[in-house]
């Protein structure tokens, strides 16, 4: 697949008004992507665990403009049946981002009803369910533009549209892993869009467990926007896209032969070595808020006294994410309300497990 096989030609039909849902998940990277290039590219290929629990569900209803000579976007954004001026740039960039591939956008006013499953403040990062929803709806419309649009190309457009809203939203359209970024050893793979890992993955890595210890729930100090351009002229930069592609390879042996041990390794050491970017870059900042480490050091002495095979990964924020096997659930889920829930805000947390992706919920 190519950019230009996403610009559609000239619709032959027209839609005067109607409206789409999807629900779409959050995904959480074992290995990050964290560097970009120009238009949404990523610096290095990620793989990530697509979630269940956590996800945003969006209708997207669009009427017909009188006027469809304007060269500007219409809509409207609300939350929990809030309107939400602040969305509004955010929606704009993607619009400005996207029109090229749906050059129908500037004929409708959308109205766009968004809803989280997760709290809004919780520090968990909307973005990627949230930008996935919306171009699943577009996607949705330009299928009745398009009928003979096929499931393959759906998935695949959908995907490099939600990547231009934001990167890792790209990999919540299918699960239950997705690769995104050009790698050797990942069928298909594309720096374009998000694909579904076709690869052998043993039986303990099924219904993968993921419970989200929320440490702060305030707004990020530094957007992961910003975090990723700070790895141009990163004095490390290089040497860590070419890790990302080394720790790919290996998760992908890893997935095969079941290893747990050598999952948590290299799991923990992409989470910690996306922090030390963030530190060692200039402006350098921490993510990290004392609470986060606190838990990391329970997990720690937790594995080391049980021989557990709990893990933890970090997105770019100070929020843990616990990992483990679904065998395991009873005596982590034990562990957690013990030891780690003290370190969270009001002691929240979110039990969540793999997922297999977005679905329309249209009848
Ligand atoms: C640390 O996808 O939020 O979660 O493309 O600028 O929207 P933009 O960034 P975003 O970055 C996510 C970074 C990460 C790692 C990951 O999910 O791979």
């Amino acid at each position: 697949m190519t950019v230009a096989s996403f610009i559609p030609s000239p619709y032959k039909s027209k839609l005067e008004t109607g409206s789409f849902t999807w629900q779409s998940p959050s995904n959480i990277a074992l290995v990050k992507y964290w560097g970009k290039l120009e238009h949404q590219i990523p610096a290095n290929p990620s793989i990530s665990f697509t979630l269940n629990n956590c996800h945003t569900k969006t209708t997207l209803s669009y009427t017909k403009r009188a006027n469809n000579s304007t060269d500007t976007f219409s809509f409207e954004v609300y939350l929990d049946g809030e309107l939400k001026l602040d969305f509004a740039p955010k929606i704009e960039t993607f619009f400005k981002r996207i029109e090229k591939y749906l050059p129908f956008l500037t004929d409708y006013h959308f109205k766009i009803e968004t809803h989280n499953s997760f709290p809004h403040s919780s520090g968990i990062a909307s973005s990627a369910s949230g930008m996935s929803a919306i171009a699943l709806c577009l996607m949705s419309m330009e299928k009745q533009l398009v009928p003979e649009t096929t499931t393959t190309f759906f998935t695949e457009k959908a995907s490099f549209l939600a990547r231009l809203g934001s990167g890792s939203a790209c990999r919540s359209i299918e699960g239950p892993l997705v690769g995104w970024g050009a790698h050797q050893q990942i069928t298909n793979s594309t720096d374009l869009f998000g694909v579904k890992y076709d690869g052998d993955v043993a039986n303990v890595f099924n219904n993968y467990q993921d419970t989200i210890l929320l440490v702060d729930v305030g707004e990020k100090k530094v957007s992961s926007t910003v975090g990723h351009s700070l790895m141009e002229g990163h004095p490390f930069a290089e040497r860590r896209f070419e890790q990302a592609h080394k720790n790919i390879s290996k998760l992908i042996e890893i997935f095969k032969t079941g290893n747990i041990k050598g999952f948590i390794e290299v799991v923990e050491s992409e989470a910690l070595t996306l922090h030390a970017m963030m530190m060692t870059s200039i402006p350098y900042f921490i993510l990290m808020k004392p609470n986060t480490l606190a838990i990391i050091d329970k997990i720690w002495e937790f594995r080391k006294a049980t021989g557990s095979n709990v893990c933890f990964t970090l997105d770019a924020g100070a929020n843990v994410h616990v990992l483990y096997p679904e065998s395991e659930k009873e005596e982590v889920l034990k562990f957690i309300k013990n030891e780690l829930v003290a370190y969270c805000k009001n002691e929240q947390y979110i039990c969540d497990q793999i997922g297999f992706g977005a679905y329309s919920i249209d009848s």
